[in-house]
């Protein structure tokens, strides 16, 4: 990539699936291998599996709004109780989805107007410049109804790693993302969380978190020698939910 032109964010996924891959299938070499190596996104898969089936009530066609590899997917009863549509913009991450996944751009869907019960984007929309533009699709593209669920997380995410790494602010950070998902959605519900979640035992770990996250692997090895462990970290962040009002297209 030519110096100073800004890498694009599917491309950097691609590149870095290999990794998030490793961690997840526990393929690191030796010495490096160590428990609850899941990526960040991951973890939030669950969550939005449990309000999906919840909410649908297990019938319908479900939109994962970039779906990457397939985490949502992955969480979901066999055979899934919905028909799950995988959507992402990477070359190559659809075809490594478990079920049905195109490539295709959150803000241009390949889906007629009113055909999905549901659309989910875990953590995805920060990914975006232009979030506003991709929900305004998802919403386009639900039925009357139709639930729309979206995670946010938190400028404010992992407290306990401030001496040595920040998030960096996104264009949907949970203290802004309800509000946007509000401008197209109306009411919307936010189910906020702060708590100590993830247990690092090593400086492994706290380096593959890092990694995780979109450090290069050098700068969290470096920043894991710093952090104290065990450490138990806090995450913060939210699980938006809106849903398109009835008599509308
Ligand atoms: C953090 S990953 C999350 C993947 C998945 N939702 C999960 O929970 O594991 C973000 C994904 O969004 C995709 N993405 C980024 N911008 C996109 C866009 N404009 N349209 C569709 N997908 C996009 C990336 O390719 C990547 O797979």
């Amino acid at each position: 990539m030519a110096a100073g032109r800004r890498e694009p964010r599917t491309a950097r996924w691609d590149r870095d699936r290999t990794q998030r891959l490793r961690l997840r299938s526990g393929t690191l070499p030796p010495g490096q291998r160590r428990h609850r190596q899941v990526p960040q996104s991951a973890r939030y898969a669950p969550l939005v599996a449990d309000v999906l089936l919840r909410e649908c009530a297990g019938s319908g066609t479900v939109v994962d709004i970039g779906c990457g590899d397939g985490a949502l997917a992955a969480v979901l009863p066999h055979p899934p109780p919905v028909r799950v549509i995988g959507v992402d913009a990477s070359a190559t991450m659809p075809a490594t989805h478990p079920g049905t996944a195109v490539r295709a751009d959150a803000r241009a869907l390949p889906l007629a107007s009113g055909v999905a019960s549901a659309a989910a984007a875990v953590t995805v929309l920060d990914h975006m410049d232009e979030p506003t533009a991709a929900i305004r699709e998802a919403h386009r593209v639900l039925k009357p109804g139709g639930l729309f669920l979206a995670t946010a997380i938190s400028r404010g995410d992992s407290p306990e790693l401030a001496h040595v790494w920040r998030p960096v602010a996104t264009s949907f950070d949970a203290e802004e993302a309800p509000a946007l998902v509000a401008s197209v959605f109306g009411s919307i519900g936010a189910h906020r969380w702060d708590a100590p979640l993830i247990d690092l035992p090593s400086s492994g770990a706290v380096r593959d978190y890092l990694i995780g996250r979109q450090v290069p692997p050098e700068r969290a090895a470096a920043a894991a020698c710093r952090v104290p462990t065990p450490l138990t970290l806090t995450k913060r962040g939210v699980l938006i939910s809106g849903r398109k009002k009835r008599g509308t297209g």
